[in-house]
């Protein structure tokens, strides 16, 4: 917006008379004006300079070598016609310098009070568009420079000078500002970064003293100027002169552009309001970088973030569910589980669902998320890979094993050392948490005692004859019998110690875990066989009429052995004196007598003197009874051991001190 306080209500078809106006306001008087723009300013331009479509007066227009000027039309008086002395004048500039290359400094531009308005003569480059080599005369150059000419004695490559008739300055300072704020230090200025900068020259007649000021433009005028310098100009300038600004351009170029400009002779120029400036070009989409300097880095920084949290969450998804899978799998299909189905039905195997632990590891309760069916999942460690086709070929076709009384085994899974086995959820727990409670309190009577022994015995009945090949149970205890919804025993864990023997040692910690069910041969050989299946089963009687473990620790160093303690009361005829006494004598004491001799039947150190699970079903039902037991004592040696010693066939001998178990060992080799 162009606002000149003499002329600027005229058309611009007046433009000639402007001239002649001016000229006559000159004379008239002091001249004073203000441009916010120059869109109506009606300034002379040459060379490379223009105004452009938003008013902003741009200096060099980017071709290289040439050199613009931009003048204001009239011409000024600046003498005293009176005193013939040059007054006091003041001018303010706002201008922006853009560097094409940030940082590479080429030419300059300037603020000039000249005699002419006619430049042909001057030279470009450090001669400001200006000046000429020699006989420069009537020039007062304020040089805004961006090139250090050595030649010039420039001082740097961004400075502001006070050329009189020379390109060699009075006075010269690197561009900058004293700083009000902090006590007048000085502040660097960088002129070609495109920064907007203010400009002020004042001069005053009587002091004949030149001001120069530099300041940002929001920076008011700083109180101390950049350069001040004692000249008397009334030995200089021409009675009327010329102002107006200069660029040149030679190979660096930069674009050199003036956003406002106010004068004042005899007085102070006026303030120009910064609100109406023009704006600048957007050169080499500066804002927009800027907008992407500082976006790019953060979007950037955040599309790395979440790749890597993406990649880290896959990896560690992959690793959290990551399984074994070999070929030979694939006919398990139906049976195979995903680890991950596991993770969540166990809600990542949590410490809440843990059921209990065992020899073989961690028993976890689990719903299935798709059918809401409730599952036991068991975790056991397994190192090796051997042996394990065979493991789970017996597992899962045991698996296809349906009946009433065995744990129903869903499926399996295999991780890396680590093998997983998916059980029907077994609501009432195991039947050893049900017998073996604190004293006194009822948790099983003999009815339901007695019912799920049936139901053990039909179980372990079913495994080892009614399927097409025999299966041996191996671990039959207490804690193995689960309890299901309608109070059926029904046996778990069939097949699994088989996992344990390949390889490993007989020794190991699950063969002591269950000691106290081992059958002496399989302590000695150990191979498993039905015997040692009803031997187990024999124990498991025991335990449940008397409500005792097999093997009880009274001190440290004693033990009392369940077998000895009842054949003790067997031979003492107190048989009934065994019963579990939290029963309170609430038992069938045919029943009661019943399990207990048939456990110690199935207890006998012979295996062929045990009897089949057949014969055991036989007994438990009552249809056939059990065969006429004699207790004998271990003192009358091999004959006392031998059964059907040349009296009766239906009388068994019974050896006394059942947990004498290496003389037993020793004793059935023999056989
Ligand atoms: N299918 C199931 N349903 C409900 N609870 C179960 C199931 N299987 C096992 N449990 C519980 O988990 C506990 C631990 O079982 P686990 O079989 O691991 O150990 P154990 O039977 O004591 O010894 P072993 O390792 O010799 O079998 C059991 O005592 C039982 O309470
Ligand atoms: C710049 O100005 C010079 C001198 O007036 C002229 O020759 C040249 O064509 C101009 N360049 C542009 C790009 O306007
Ligand atoms: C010239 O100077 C004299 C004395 O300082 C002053 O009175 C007079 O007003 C000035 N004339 C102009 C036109 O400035
Ligand atoms: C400018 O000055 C040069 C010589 O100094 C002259 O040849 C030229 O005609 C002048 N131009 C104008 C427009 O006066
Ligand atoms: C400068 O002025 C001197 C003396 O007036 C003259 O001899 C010389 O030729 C001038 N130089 C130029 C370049 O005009
Ligand atoms: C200002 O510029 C001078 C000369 O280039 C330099 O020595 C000084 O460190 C600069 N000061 C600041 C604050 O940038
Ligand atoms: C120039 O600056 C000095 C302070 O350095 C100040 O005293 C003086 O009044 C100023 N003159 C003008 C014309 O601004
Ligand atoms: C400045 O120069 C003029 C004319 O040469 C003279 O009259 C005046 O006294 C000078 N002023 C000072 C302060 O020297
Ligand atoms: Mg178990």
């Amino acid at each position: 917006m162009a606002n000149m306080k003499c002329a600027s209500f005229l058309p611009s078809f007046l433009l000639p008379l402007l001239f002649v106006l001016a000229v006559a306001t000159v004379a008239a008087g002091d001249v004073q004006f203000v441009f916010s723009g120059f869109t109506q300013s009606s300034l002379t331009l040459d060379g490379s300079a223009v105004v452009t479509q938003g008013g902003l007066l741009d200096m060099s227009n980017g071709t290289n070598n040439v050199k613009g000027h931009a003048i204001y039309p009239a011409p000024l008086l600046f003498r005293n016609s009176s005193t013939g002395k040059v007054k006091s004048f003041s001018a303010t500039i706002i201008f922006c310098i853009v560097g094409t290359f940030p940082g590479v400094n080429a030419n300059g531009m300037a603020f000039f009070i000249a005699p002419s308005k006619n430049f042909t003569d001057a030279l470009p480059t450090q001669y400001l568009g200006i000046l000429k080599q020699e006989n420069n005369s009537n020039l007062l150059v304020i040089e805004i420079d961006t090139f250090q000419n050595l030649e010039l004695k420039d001082i740097n490559d961004n400075h502001i000078g006070i050329d009189i008739n020379n390109v060699v300055p009075v006075q010269s300072n690197m561009a900058g500002f004293y700083e009000d704020s902090s006590g007048g230090a000085f502040k660097n200025l960088t002129l070609n970064n495109g920064m907007k900068l203010q400009l002020w020259v004042d001069y005053e007649e009587e002091e004949t003293r030149i001001n120069v000021t530099l300041a940002p433009l929001h920076v008011g005028k700083p109180l101390k100027p950049l350069l001040s310098a004692t000249y008397n100009l009334s030995t200089v300038l021409t009675e009327t002169a010329y102002i107006g600004f200069s660029s040149t351009a030679e190979l660096m170029n930069a674009r050199h552009y003036i956003l406002g400009w106010s004068f004042g002779m005899n007085g102070q120029a006026p303030y120009i309001d910064i609100s109406k400036l023009p704006k600048l070009p957007r050169v080499g989409s500066k804002p927009q970088s800027k907008l992407l300097a500082i976006l790019l880095p953060i979007a950037t920084a955040a599309l790395i973030i979440s790749i890597v949290t993406i990649v880290i969450l896959m990896v560690r998804r992959r690793r959290r569910y990551r399984e074994v899978r070999e070929d030979w799998e694939g006919e398990f299909g139906p049976h195979r589980f995903s680890y991950k189905d596991l993770f969540d039905a166990t809600e990542g195997f949590k410490n809440k669902n843990l059921v209990g632990a065992g020899g073989f590891g961690m028993v976890y309760k689990g719903v299935l998320k798709l059918s809401k069916k409730e599952i036991a999942v068991k975790r056991m460690s397994h190192d090796s890979t051997q042996g394990m086709k065979e493991f789970v070929t017996e597992i899962v076709s045991i698996g296809k094993l349906r009946h009433r009384n065995l744990v129903q085994l869903l499926g399996y899974c295999r991780r890396k050392g680590e093998l997983i086995l998916v059980y029907d959820y077994m609501s009432n727990g195991s039947l050893d948490k049900s017998i073996h409670c604190e004293q006194d309190k009822l948790t099983l009577n003999w009815a339901q005692r007695f019912h799920v022994i049936r139901g053990v015995a039909t179980g372990l009945l079913y495994l080892h004859e009614k399927w097409e090949k025999v299966v041996i149970h191996r671990d039959i205890k207490a804690s193995n019998v689960l309890l299901d919804d309608d109070m059926n025993g029904r046996l778990g864990d069939f097949g699994l110690a088989r996992l344990y023997e390949h390889g490993t040692d007989p020794q190991s910690t699950h063969m002591v875990g269950t000691m106290g069910y081992l059958a002496p041969e399989l302590v000695r050989t150990g191979k498993a066989s039905p015997h040692t299946d009803v031997y187990a089963f024999g124990m498991f009687l025991l335990e449940v009429a008397c409500g005792q473990k097999p093997i009880k620790q009274t001190t440290e160093e004693k033990q009392v052995f369940l077998v000895d303690w009842v054949l003790e009361h067997w031979t003492n005829g107190s048989l009934s004196k065994t019963v579990d006494t939290r029963l309170r004598g609430n038992y069938n004491t045919d029943e009661a007598c019943l399990v207990l001799k048939l456990g110690l039947l199935c207890l006998h150190p012979f295996p062929s003197s045990r009897p089949s699970m057949r014969d055991v079903m036989q007994y438990l039902n009552g249809e056939i009874p059990l065969p006429k037991l004699r207790p004998t004592p271990l003192s009358l040696g091999m004959q006392g051991l031998m059964q059907d010693n040349g009296f009766n066939t239906s009388v068994m001998s019974y050896p006394q001190l059942m947990s004498s178990f290496s003389a037993m060992s020793d004793l059935s080799g023999g056989r």
